[in-house]
């Protein structure tokens, strides 16, 4: 596993490096197989996570059965602080997208964290509030932006996380279904599968299965606008 990785995270932020390796020590850690569920929506929890390996999806359910993906976090980045700052149900179910590995942190060891090292909380509201404003975004997206538009945003942003620059262009191995993706777009899977079609025909985007080559960013950049 990538140490540096996790201990980049927000959570570890500014701290010794001594200090932080004893932090993620008493860190339980929990092995998931793709599709394993961690936590439901609904559920009770005081527990916070950061991932080591893989990829986790956070998704939420309607009554009538369908899916809506929240987000796809990966390595370094942490979940499952909102029934920790504010008590109640989990808001999301939070599930593996490909063989994972998370760090957990009960409440009570991050309160005491938190109080010997008030410099983490800082970097903790940075990363919420870095999360309401991509969360603004897509809510403005998912009113103001045709689906194309969404599924190229989506693209790029699947990139900033997962991308690995190819001779080719940035290679995406998002591990996502065409039904994960589309949950993701906040579309139906033909809609979205059509705009990918469109982008190939381009020459913008090159399909691989559950990965996706962008070749010409500025292109997509200019549809995410
Ligand atoms: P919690 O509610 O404890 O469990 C589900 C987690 O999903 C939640 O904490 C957050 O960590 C995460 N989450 C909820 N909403 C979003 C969102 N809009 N974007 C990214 N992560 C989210």
């Amino acid at each position: 596993m990538d140490d540096d990785v996790v201990l980049s995270a927000p959570l570890f932020a500014t701290m010794e490096r001594e200090e932080t390796a004893r932090l993620f020590e008493s860190m339980t850690q929990i092995e998931l197989a793709r599709g394993e569920v961690l936590f439901r929506e609904g559920e009770p929890g005081d527990r916070l996570y950061v991932i080591g390996e893989g990829k986790i999806k956070l998704g939420r359910r309607s009554n009538d059965g369908r899916e809506n993906l929240l987000s796809i976090l990966g390595p370094g980045e942490m979940f499952g602080e909102l029934s920790l700052f504010d008590p109640g149900p989990r808001t999301a179910t939070a599930s593996a997208v490909s063989e994972a590995v998370v760090h957990e942190l009960g409440h009570q060891q991050l309160v005491a964290w938190i109080e010997t090292h008030p410099g983490v909380a800082t970097h903790m509201l940075n990363a919420l509030a870095r999360r309401l404003r991509r969360t603004n975004e897509t809510l403005a997206d998912l009113v103001f932006s045709d689906v194309p538009g969404r599924v190229a945003k989506a693209l790029l942003d699947l990139s900033h996380r997962f991308g690995e620059t190819t001779d080719e262009g940035l290679r995406v191995a998002h591990d996502l279904t065409q039904e994960e993706l589309a949950q993701l777009v906040g579309a139906s899977r033909e809609t979205v599968n059509k705009a990918l079609a469109d982008f190939a025909a381009r020459g913008w985007v090159r399909r691989e299965g559950r990965a996706v080559v962008l070749l010409d960013l500025e292109r997509l950049e200019r549809r995410a606008r």
